[in-house]
């Protein structure tokens, strides 16, 4: 049996106990977990996916010591110049979603080259969840549309859920079909949340940085054993 899968979503965590765990800094985790995302990149290319959402660093992860949210910002830029010539390869096309202009000037700028760069590309769309929070990705929504409807573009009668989801960051991508968590928390940490209403859940103990093609072939795998039902009942 298999589902159809378009829109994979990944929230990457772990990475912190990763290095506790070896008697490291919490930096180390997080350089050695992004092998693992440039790894799932390609696998999720290889997978022919519509999208890959990828949770890089969220809204509440500010109130991180300044310490660790630098290095972060370091080693997204590092990774995003690293990698830019294989996006390019591979044609994926980068978007950042997220308030961006929350983020210091050289990641802000970096990130900007590269969704240039790749901005025709027609193979997967790999969106980075930076400064992201979903609920203010509906409160955002909420105001555009609020905006469109007094100005007179938009009556408020014409809005329902597929004119609210034009209005997300994604401007009503298919929602994630599965949503895989590492470090092994039942939670969603204010990821997608109304883009995940009807998702499948994955969550493995497995830390970010240990998260090899291997283990996202068995989350697809489980997914593949769901039967989405929708609400709706499909054998009487
Ligand atoms: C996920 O790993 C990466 C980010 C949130 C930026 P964590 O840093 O949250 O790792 P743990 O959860 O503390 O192990
Ligand atoms: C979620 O992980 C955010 C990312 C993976 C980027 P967190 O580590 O921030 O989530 P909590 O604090 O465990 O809920
Ligand atoms: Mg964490």
């Amino acid at each position: 049996m298999s589902n159809e899968l378009k829109h994979v979503a990944i929230i990457m965590d772990g990475n912190g106990r990763w290095a506790k765990g070896r008697g490291l800094e919490r930096f180390l985790g997080h350089r050695k977990g992004t092998q693992a995302t440039i790894d799932a990149v390609k696998f999720g290319c290889d997978l022919h996916l519509e999208h890959l959402t990828l949770y890089v660093f969220s809204s509440e992860n500010w109130q991180r010591p300044s310490k660790e949210v630098d290095y972060l910002m370091k080693l997204l830029v590092e990774m995003v110049h690293k990698e830019l010539p294989d996006l390019m390869e591979k044609n994926v096309k980068l978007v950042v979603i997220g308030n961006i202009n929350r983020l210091p000037d050289a990641p802000r700028s970096q990130l900007q080259h590269a969704i240039d760069e790749t901005a025709n590309n027609t193979g997967m769309q790999l969106n980075l969840a930076i400064s992201y929070g979903g609920r203010l990705e509906i409160v955002d929504a909420c105001k555009a549309i609020a905006k469109e409807v007094q100005e007179g573009k938009l009556s408020l009668d014409a809005v329902d859920e597929s004119v609210f989801a034009k209005h997300l960051y994604l401007k009503g991508a298919p929602d994630p079909d599965l949503v895989i968590r590492t470090g092994g928390e039942f939670r969603l940490s204010n990821y997608l949340l109304w883009q995940a209403a009807y998702s499948e859940f994955y969550v493995t103990p497995t830390l970010w940085p240990d998260f090899t093609n291997e283990e996202f072939q068995k989350a697809i795998e489980f997914y593949n054993t769901r039967e989405r039902r929708f609400g709706k009942v499909l054998h009487e």
